[in-house]
This record gives C-alpha cells, structure tokens and sequence, in this order.
C-alpha cells in the first residue's frame, strides 16, 4: 500500500500548522488513513442486497443520521429509556465500512443488521455496492455551514487555536475542493448521479429540512429502510420520542459523547464531543464575509444547478 502514497500529490494545510496532510488518490483529497480506508474496501466489501448504506460527506450531520437509523431499526428492541445511544456513541453503532470491515462481514454472515456508514464518494464506492443494488441513504448541507463545522473540528483534533488558525484559508483550501473526502461538490454530485440512475434506492435527506420538520424526514427514512411507523407507532409517540432521543440537545449532554473517544481510522483518536459542537443551522454568518459568501454559493451554484439540490 505504501508505494501507492509515494508519488500522489500532496498538499499539508498550513493552518492546522502543518498537522493535516493530505493526498489525492482517485480524484480525491483525504488522509492518507482514510485512503487507505476506502482502498481496503473496494477490494473487500461485498454488499449485499438488503444492505442499507449510511453516505455522507464528513460535517453534513452523519452522527445524526447514523443515531436516528440505529434507533429506527432497533425500536422493536429497544426505547428511549434503554436504547444502546444512551451509553454509545452513535458511530459506533453502525459499523464504518473505511474501518469496520471484519464486523461488517459478521453482521453479513448474522443476517440482522442492514446498516453501514461510509463517506466514500459514490464513485470510488465498492464495486458491489452497484452490482448488488443495494439502498443509499444520502444527507447533505450547506456547504458554508459544512465548511464551518469541518474547520472547528479538524482545529479541535489538532488542537489548534482559533487566533492560529486563518479561516480563510480553510476557505480556499475547501473552495479548491481540498478538503477530508473532497471536493464537496463531487461528492454530491456523484451520488445524486446515482439517484438518477437508480430511482427508489437513493434517498436524500437535506439536514436543515430535517432541523425544520423531522417528522417528515424520519417517515421517509423509515420507509426507504424497511423499517416504516405504522399508524399505531405515530399515535403512540414513537416517532416524536426517536427525535428527541437522537436530538443534538439530548445526545450532546449524554457522558459518553462529552467523554468518549473515537477512532475512525487506527492512528487518529478523537474526542466524542468534537462531533457535537453547536448543531445550528446558519453559524457560517460568524465566519464568512461577504465576498465569501458570494464565492462559495456561486461555486455552488455553478457545480450543482442542475441537480435542483441547491434552493
Ligand atoms: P456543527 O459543527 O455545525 O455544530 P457529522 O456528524 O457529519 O460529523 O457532522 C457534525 C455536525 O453535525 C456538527 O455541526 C454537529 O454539531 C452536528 N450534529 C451532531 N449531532 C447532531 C444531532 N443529533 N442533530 C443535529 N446536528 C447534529
């Protein structure tokens, strides 16, 4: 695998001083663990049909998406005042197909579990994740908010000062498509080419929708999943009671996602709470200055138009 990294282009981004290097491999700027991550999955992975893939570019609410489809398939099992979310952190609950490769073959070979996260790109995706059909399940976000929520995490990683850390140049870098998984806009586009391509197993959720009306979204999902409420489950509060379970406020104040670590590649650890900073729609307004805003939306705009997804 090494030689792979030897000649890549690379590109240190100075203001986390120096500490994130990444490289670009298949199109693609990332770690070089997460590379390694992705490359280990298009070799292995074989989906199979009734799985369910959880896809996301990093920062566009992954954590909430994984939490709210735990606790949609697991309601049988589980309720508020017992469910696994309470003591776990929601990515450790569905496995993370760059990592947890082992454990997603045991849930193939136990049958039960459908569920597997992944930032992968749609197309450096295992090959059998097309060939075998399988469900998507894609959220996304404002890029001016994803790209707020991507700098205050990599800076909390890295342990890097705000006053050290220039946003504009975080700015530039994301603009220029550097940035863990990148470019955003590819990102969105290659899965929302899969939606095209394969109508009724794609389904997109949009984040600040979601913090607009859940209840909507979370019907959809459940539906799209195989899991769907019925009419009992809605007038009993089922719903309602996921929602608050697996909201910012109620998982954000939990002990184990204000002390927990985890480790999505195996040199990294990350603090838990790193992933729960302020849930808001809107907070790029403290960041960006106007000209950023203009560029960033135009690039947005420019790359997405015809995708509708950009309203
Ligand atoms: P902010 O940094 O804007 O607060 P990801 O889960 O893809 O890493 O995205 C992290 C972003 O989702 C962070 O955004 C985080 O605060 C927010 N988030 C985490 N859990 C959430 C939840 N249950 N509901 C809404 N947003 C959540």
């Amino acid at each position: 695998m090494e030689e792979i990294f030897e000649n890549l282009p690379q590109h240190t981004c100075n203001w986390t001083k120096g500490r994130l290097i990444m490289y670009k491999y298949q199109g693609i700027w990332n770690l070089k663990g997460l590379h390694e991550g992705s490359i280990l999955a298009q070799q292995n992975f074989k989906a199979q049909p009734t799985d369910v893939l959880l896809c996301s570019y990093p920062k566009t609410g992954t954590t909430w998406l994984k939490a709210l489809s735990f606790a949609i398939t697991t309601r049988a099992k589980y309720d508020g005042s017992t469910s696994p979310l309470l003591t776990t952190f929601p990515h450790e609950c569905i496995p993370f197909l760059e990592r947890d490769l082992d454990q997603i073959e045991n849930n193939h070979k136990n049958s039960c579990f459908p569920l597997v996260g992944t930032h992968i790109p749609y197309t450096c995706l295992p090959k059998s994740v097309s060939a075998s059909n399988c469900k998507i399940v894609y959220i996304y976000r404002d890029a001016k908010d994803v790209l707020v929520s991507y700098y205050n995490f990599v800076r909390g990683i890295y342990k890097v000062p705000e006053e050290d850390a220039p946003f504009k140049e975080a700015f530039d870098e994301f603009c220029e498509g550097v940035s863990s998984y990148g470019s955003y806009w590819d990102h969105i586009l290659g899965y929302w080419r899969a939606r095209q391509e394969r109508p009724g197993r794609v389904l997109f959720l949009k984040y600040e929708d979601m913090k607009r009306d859940a209840t909507r979204d979370m019907k959809r999902l459940a539906e799209f999943i195989g899991y769907p409420f019925s009419v009992a489950e809605e007038s009993a509060g089922v719903i309602k009671n996921i929602i608050k379970l697996c909201s910012f406020e109620n998982l954000s104040k939990l002990e184990v996602n204000k002390s927990g670590s985890y480790n999505p590649e195996d040199a990294t650890k990350i603090e838990t709470r790193t992933y729960f900073r302020k849930g808001k729609v809107g907070d790029w307004e403290n960041y960006f200055t106007h000209e950023m805003k203009q560029k960033i939306d135009s690039l947005m705009d420019e790359k997405l138009s015809d995708t509708g997804l950009i309203t």
